[in-house]
């Protein structure tokens, strides 16, 4: 038995924070950022009150409408997230609680921008298994409440958003999540993305708080060429796996951080431009949420038909990276 997506759904705030409003806030140009990045635009959600449980549970009612279901048949929810509204209770229990899908377990899945692909991958075992019917994924970050808007070479890059799929049994063999491969390299990729503060190794201080530890640090050059390299070796060992030739492919669908790590790992797969999905230049990387985030508008514009082969692949913080080779039933 393999695992279907049955529903879509994302979140974006409405609020912008165009280029030219991060010019008026930082050394940097639109100019620069769209050469180096391909990003235009981000959301941020301002309202102070509002964290990710909250998107989350946006995503979740629009799901359960999409899916004409009731909360309480959802048996199990995950939640793939790193900027949780706080360390514990999980977003998960708080999305359930607030959708009251009193029939559900939930949990979070940390693996930062790989999280949805993690996420969507341990949920199929449950369906696989024939332990659960109906799994909820959502991939969601509020990347604004861990950027420091004083550092341009992280501050440009991140927005908040989410989206979320229901997981279901497949009706028919040969359709639904087919294959996948998920990797992590905590030696390498430890000491160059990472918010050093808030955890158990530097718990909150006035010190962390000087030191700015509590926000986004990368080396941005160093994930570059990480990302670029396992991206493009993950989408071409999928298509290796299950003999897919580019012609095969609908649609690539990868981890939205930046214009140019999508467009090598595209040219490396020798996937037409045209069967690649980007919204970076309008959400930028809204982490977890890039990928759901790009299936919902597939969905909602009727790009996804019965029998379309898509591959998902992400790269991010741990390092984690990983490729998801799906049929759309
Ligand atoms: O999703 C999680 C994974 N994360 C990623 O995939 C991000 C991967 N990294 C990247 O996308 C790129 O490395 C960045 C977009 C972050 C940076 O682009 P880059 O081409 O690697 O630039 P760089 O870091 O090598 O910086 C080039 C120059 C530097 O100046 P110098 O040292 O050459 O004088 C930076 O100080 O650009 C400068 N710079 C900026 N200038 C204007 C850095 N940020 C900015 C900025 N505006 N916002």
């Amino acid at each position: 038995m393999k695992a279907a997506i049955t529903a879509t759904a994302k979140y974006l705030p409405d609020s912008i924070l165009s280029n030219r409003d991060l010019e008026k806030m930082l050394d940097t140009t639109d100019e620069w950022i769209v050469t180096r990045t391909g990003i235009s635009e981000r959301r941020i959600l301002r309202d102070p009150e509002k964290a990710t449980s909250y998107m989350c549970g946006e995503i979740a009612r629009q799901l359960l409408e999409k899916r004409k279901i009731d909360a309480s048949e959802i048996e199990l929810i995950i939640v793939a997230t790193m900027t949780p509204d706080m360390l514990f209770p999980s977003t998960a229990c708080l999305t359930q609680g607030i959708i009251g899908a009193v029939n559900a377990w939930a949990f979070d899945l940390n693996a930062a921008c790989s999280g949805f692909v993690f996420a969507l991958n341990t949920a199929a075992r449950f369906i696989e298994s024939g332990v659960h019917k109906k799994v909820m994924v959502i991939g969601a970050d509020k990347m604004s409440s861990i950027l420091d808007f004083t550092d341009r070479s992280t501050a440009i890059l991140f927005g908040d958003g989410g989206g979320g799929v229901i997981l279901e049994p497949a009706d028919e063999d040969g359709f639904g999540l087919l294959d996948s491969r998920l990797y992590s390299d905590g030696k390498t990729g430890q000491e160059h993305l990472l918010m050093p503060a808030g955890g158990s190794l530097h718990p909150a201080s006035h010190e962390t708080i000087d030191k700015k530890m509590h926000y986004i640090h990368q080396d941005g050059r160093q994930v570059f060429k990480s990302a670029v390299i396992s991206m493009a070796d993950v989408a071409e060992e999928i298509m290796k796996r299950n003999n897919l030739q580019a012609d095969d492919i609908a649609y690539l669908v990868p981890h939205q951080a930046n214009q140019r790590i999508i467009s090598a790992t595209a040219e490396r797969m020798g996937v037409d431009q045209s069967k690649v999905i980007s919204n970076v230049s309008r959400f930028g990387n809204t982490t977890a949420g890039t990928i759901p985030i790009c299936l919902a508008e597939l969905d909602e514009q009727g790009k996804l038909h019965h029998g379309s082969n898509l591959i998902l692949v992400s790269f991010g913080a741990g390092y984690t990276w990983g490729g998801i080779y799906l049929k759309w039933q």
